[in-house]
């Protein structure tokens, strides 16, 4: 038998899985690290912490002895997309690696409005300028710590970062690449135009690659520490989302996904990079050959239910969290929740909002408050739903991945809420095992992706809408719709007291 091992470097955590021929995943070792927030608005890593549990992970998996070492062909990556990594000439890390959560740069995204203008910016990127993308993370550092911008010798992602300590090799793949705002997404190279226009030195952009391409092997060192072999091929890998499409089959057209992670995504595959949604959500290059998708993001979607239960429930096992809210009927007793506690992405580009309660009364347990957040995520995904709809796609079968399908309740309520049929696969893990299909396609395992998702992917449930609750959720909808409209000019207001 032979293996691929995908990893998955998150937000919260690294998830490193190993996987058989068949598609079977047969080890799975996690390390979690934490965000660095020294500020309101500020998200931050530190990359060697990334490289360190990677390997330590890498070595907890090798010891196990589920294969041995030269059993694994190769390895490839998912990666949280558009954190900047600014590295010297000798590969250091300048500085703490800046988050896609990060939302410091309003201003830095004017100024690419300003400079490149709106439109031009769209032509080029496919995409609108936001706090979340690489582009103004760089003009920000740029701007405020003028010494570190200068000894930046090259620019990374997160899993590019990593991948470069396991090989040695810098590279970027196109489907990460799509969301610096520095690649032109029709030409797919690095936009001169842009980089001049803002005084950057396209040097500072890495060699581009596809995601299946092989970008070396592991570094003698790097087989030392984890017990890997120098054979291992190490393939490129691709973002997060774009892995996580891979993961759960979004490979033909009209084929959606859920993803809810730390953040969500409400993801469809497309075989053009000319529809035009007018940056309404975003436009990025899939990791599968000539492919792209089109993705609506909510910022803090897992992430709003982990902040709550850290909060009300910190020393709670997540099951015994959640157990209860089964008994909830639909709109939570009357209780809304807006998951804007990191600001928002789609469809309101607003990184000033914050979330809010509505409708509490003293009748609410914690049960309610936990059902309307999963409501809430549910509903601002989809307004992403909506706007695909809007644009003429049908959707009606939705593969649900992530954390969010890991509960029964609330794939139930997607099923419900989406007015869609929720399909459940029985590995959740989408981007990690996109980066492990990544790798067995580059192996040539497989001749394509689709025969490679035909062999590793099986459905295990499947959630069908149900009418009487699809009616209450369309009026609830409407309510929550109108809470961002209600709530944008009192988050202003209140905006100066937040630390
Ligand atoms: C996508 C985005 C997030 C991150 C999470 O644009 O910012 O989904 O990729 O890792």
């Amino acid at each position: 038998m032979k293996y691929v091992i995908g990893i998955d470097l998150g937000t919260s955590a690294v998830k490193v899985l190993l996987v058989d021929q068949e598609g079977e995943i047969r080890y799975e070792v996690s390390k979690s690290y934490p965000l660095i927030q020294e500020q309101q608005g500020y998200s931050e890593q530190d990359p060697n912490v990334w490289v360190r549990e990677t390997l330590d992970g890498l070595a907890e998996l090798i010891q196990a002895r589920p294969c041995s070492p030269e059993q694994i062909e190769g390895i490839s990556f998912s990666g949280q997309m558009h954190g900047l990594v600014l590295v010297d000439e000798q590969g250091q890390p300048l500085r703490n690696a800046i988050l896609w959560n990060d939302t410091r740069t309003t201003s830095q995204c004017q100024e690419i409005y300003q400079t490149i203008g709106e439109e031009r910016l769209l032509d080029i990127t496919k995409n609108p300028a936001l706090e979340g993308f690489t582009l103004p993370k760089m003009l920000w550092v740029k701007q405020h710590e003028p010494d570190i911008y200068e000894r930046a010798s090259t620019f990374l992602l997160p899993k590019d970062y990593l991948r470069y300590k396991l090989t040695g090799q810098l590279a970027m793949d196109y489907s990460d690449a799509a969301g610096t705002l520095l690649l032109d997404i029709e030409e797919n190279t690095w936009s001169e135009e842009i980089c001049q226009a803002l005084e950057i030195n396209i040097t500072i952009c890495p060699p581009l690659v596809a995601s299946y391409e092989q970008t070396g092997t592991l570094l003698p060192q790097v087989a030392d520490v984890t017990g890997l072999s120098t054979s291992t091929k190490v393939f490129a890998g691709g973002a997060d989302n774009a892995c996580g499409a891979i993961g759960s089959g979004i490979l033909e057209e009209g084929k959606t996904l859920c993803s809810i992670g730390t953040s969500g995504v409400i993801l469809s595959y497309e075989t053009s990079n000319h529809k035009d949604f007018g940056g309404k959500v975003h436009y990025f290059n899939h990791g599968a050959p000539g492919a792209y998708y089109t993705m609506g993001v909510t910022l803090a979607a897992g992430y709003s239910l982990s902040w709550f239960k850290e909060v009300f429930g910190e020393d709670e096992e997540f099951d015994d969290f959640v157990h209860d809210v089964e008994t909830v009927p639909p709109g939570s007793n009357g209780l809304l929740f807006t998951p804007y506690v990191a600001g928002e992405r789609t469809p309101h580009a607003d990184a000033m909002i914050r979330g809010s309660f509505i409708g509490m009364d003293s009748s609410h347990r914690r049960k309610d408050f936990v059902n309307a957040v999963m409501e809430g995520i549910t509903f601002s995904l989809n307004e992403s739903l909506e706007i695909f709809r809007n644009s003429g796609k049908k959707v009606d079968t939705i593969v649900s991945t992530g954390g969010g399908a890991k509960n029964h309740h609330w794939l139930q309520m997607q099923a419900n809420i989406f007015n869609a049929t929720i399909i459940k696969l029985s590995s959740a893990q989408g981007p990690g095992m996109g980066a492990a299909m990544l790798s067995a396609y580059g192996c040539g395992w497989f001749d394509s992706m689709e025969d490679c998702a035909e062999e590793f992917l099986k459905v295990e449930q499947t959630f069908t809408p149900q009418k009487d609750q699809v009616h209450e959720y369309e009026e609830l909808f409407k309510i929550y719709q109108d809470v961002y409209v209600q709530t944008k000019g009192l988050n202003e207001r209140l905006a100066s007291y937040r630390s």
